[in-house]
Parts: structure tokens; C-alpha cells; sequence
């Protein structure tokens, strides 16, 4: 069975150019991947690849047999679906994320394959670069992207989406004339958000990662998310959801924290520090 591909316009003829409009001809094409190809879930593949053409650069994703069940997918199907839906998704509630230039989905004899093609970010770093310097990075600097994280967050979760993978490598930031502006990657995890208990768990998530902001800094990012006054009783509040969430993570065997966090085994979980412990 084929279903129909995606092209998006702006990309046809790129695409056209190099003779790589056709799902066949992306399929086939030897690239490095950039990260290694993820294997975790039993079955079947997913590999990321970047893809420099004369006029525009891409990532390529390529899945094989790479599924997730849900009730209106009792067999299963491509993560990448899903992500090219959030991809849709996002861009119709406006909340800043990478686009989608390519998409097509493929049953061979026994292989159920899938293509995502994603423009790349050029000019864009992900806040995990960031990070990594953040201690020589002046602190003017350090507190405009907390603001662009913040914000973000604050507009994902209002466009009622829980990203579900929110760590720093997946949210990227570009420089403006004032301060920065920040957009998510890796929408396959997202879904409708219903409950306090989904934002906590993508904020825990983001500030987990992020062991090198100060309290100050968690504060700071809170209070932007919360658009909340620096000393609201929200942010204690918050900080004792997040304290919790932590140690119920902490208390999860590995295996549990593999299975809920998929992909983030190779980064280095920090502490968040509740004001207060109780009450
Ligand atoms: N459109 C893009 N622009 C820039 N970098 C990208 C883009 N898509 C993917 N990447 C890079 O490739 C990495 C893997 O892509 P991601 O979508 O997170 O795949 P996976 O589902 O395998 O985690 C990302 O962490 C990011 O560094
Ligand atoms: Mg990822």
C-alpha cells in the first residue's frame, strides 16, 4: 500500500534538482548518520542523517519497522507519523518548531519504512551547546536564553501540547536583535495535553538536564514560564511538583527511566532543589 507523499512547495524543486523528490531515491541514499541509529525498542531501526544540497540543507530520518501501538493503531505505526502529524500540529497553534519538507510511508514485504525529511536549522543551536559553555557565558546572555526557554514552554504548554521529550538538545536557539527566540525538534513524543501532571513532566525533564542553571536561574525560568512576578507563590508551588517528580524518577529502576525517557540515557541528569521540602 502507498500513501500519498507530502512535498512541501518551497522544496520541490530543491528536491527536483538533485533528483531526490521520490521516496525511492531518498531511501537509497548513503549518508553518516549523525547520531547512532536507535535499535532500543526491539524490533526494526530509525537513523538520523544530514542531507547538504547546493540550495538548501535538510535532516533526513529513515524508520524501518520502527512502531508505536495506539488505540486508533492497534498494529502499530511509524514513530514518524506521528511526529509528521505534531509537525502539522504545532504549525496550525503556532508554537515554534521545525518544519517538515518531505514525508512518505511505505509497506514492503515485511517492512514497514517511513521518511521524514526536516529542513535543517541553520543559524540555530541547541540549548545542550549552550550548556556546555554556560559557566564563560555572561550572565546577561545566560539569562536572555532562560527567557527563550521559558517562553517557549510557556507557549507549547497553553497550545494545550505536552512535547514529551523536552530536553535542551531538543530545543533550539537562534540570536534576535534583543535577546534570543527558541524552536522545538523530535516531535514524535508530543501529545494533547490534559493534565498539571504533563507540564510538570516536560519542565522536570528540560530543568533536569540543565544541572548547570543556579536556583536563581530555575527561578528565573519558572517565573517566564509562570509569567509570574520573581517571588509569586507559584514558584515554590512548582518547585515541589518538580521536587516530587524527581524523586519518583530517581526511585524508577533503570529500566523504568529507559522506557519512560527513551533517547536520554547518554546526558547527565542534575538536581532541582525544592524550597521547601514539605507543605
Ligand atoms: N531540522 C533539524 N535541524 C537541525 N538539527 C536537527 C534537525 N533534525 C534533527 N537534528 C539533529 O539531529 C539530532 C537527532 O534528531 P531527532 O529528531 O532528535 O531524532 P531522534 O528521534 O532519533 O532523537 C537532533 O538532536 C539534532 O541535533
Ligand atoms: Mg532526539
Amino acid at each position: 500500500m502507498t500513501t500519498q507523499d507530502f512535498i512541501a512547495a518551497a522544496d520541490l524543486s530543491p528536491l527536483e534538482s538533485a533528483g531526490l523528490a521520490d521516496f525511492d531515491a531518498l531511501w537509497q541514499l548513503e549518508l553518516a548518520a549523525v547520531e547512532h541509529p536507535n535499535t532500543g525498542r526491539g524490533k526494526g531501526w530509525s537513523s538520523v542523517c544530514r542531507l547538504d544540497l547546493p540550495e538548501r540543507s535538510y535532516f533526513l530520518k529513515r524508520q524501518c519497522n520502527h512502531l508505536t501501538r495506539s488505540l486508533t493503531h492497534p498494529f502499530g505505526e511509524p514513530t514518524l507519523a506521528r511526529e509528521f502529524r505534531n509537525i502539522r500540529r504545532y504549525a496550525e497553534r503556532q508554537v515554534p518548531a521545525i518544519g517538515a519538507a518531505f514525508f512518505g510511508m511505505r509497506k514492503a514485504a515485511r517492512e514497514r519504512r517511513a521518511i521524514l525529511l526536516t529542513p535543517a536549522l541553520l543559524g540555530w543551536r541547541d540549548m545542550s551547546g549552550w550548556l556546555a559553555g554556560w559557566p564563560e557565558c555572561p550572565p546577561e546572555r545566560r539569562g536572555e536564553l532562560i527567557d527563550a526557554c521559558g517562553l517557549l514552554a510557556r507557549r507549547l504548554h497553553a497550545a494545550r501540547l505536552a512535547h514529551g521529550c523536552f530536553y535542551p538538545r531538543h530545543i533550539f536557539v537562534r540570536a534576535r536583535e534583543r535577546g534570543f527566540t527558541a524552536c522545538l525538534i523530535d516531535l514524535e513524543k508530543s501529545r494533547p495535553l490534559h493534565f498539571r501532571r504533563e507540564r510538570v513532566r516536560d519542565v522536570e525533564q528540560f530543568l533536569r538536564y540543565a544541572p548547570q542553571f543556579s536556583e536563581a536561574e530555575i527561578d528565573r525560568f519558572l517565573a517566564l514560564y509562570l509569567e509570574a512576578p520573581a517571588n509569586a507563590p507559584e514558584i515554590g508551588h512548582w518547585r515541589q511538583w518538580l521536587a516530587r517528580r524527581q524523586r519518583k524518577k530517581q526511585g524508577a529502576s533503570p529500566v523504568d527511566v529507559g522506557r519512560q525517557d527513551g533517547d536520554d540515557q547518554h546526558q547527565h541528569p542534575g538536581q532541582i532543589k525544592p524550597e521547601q521540602e514539605n507543605g
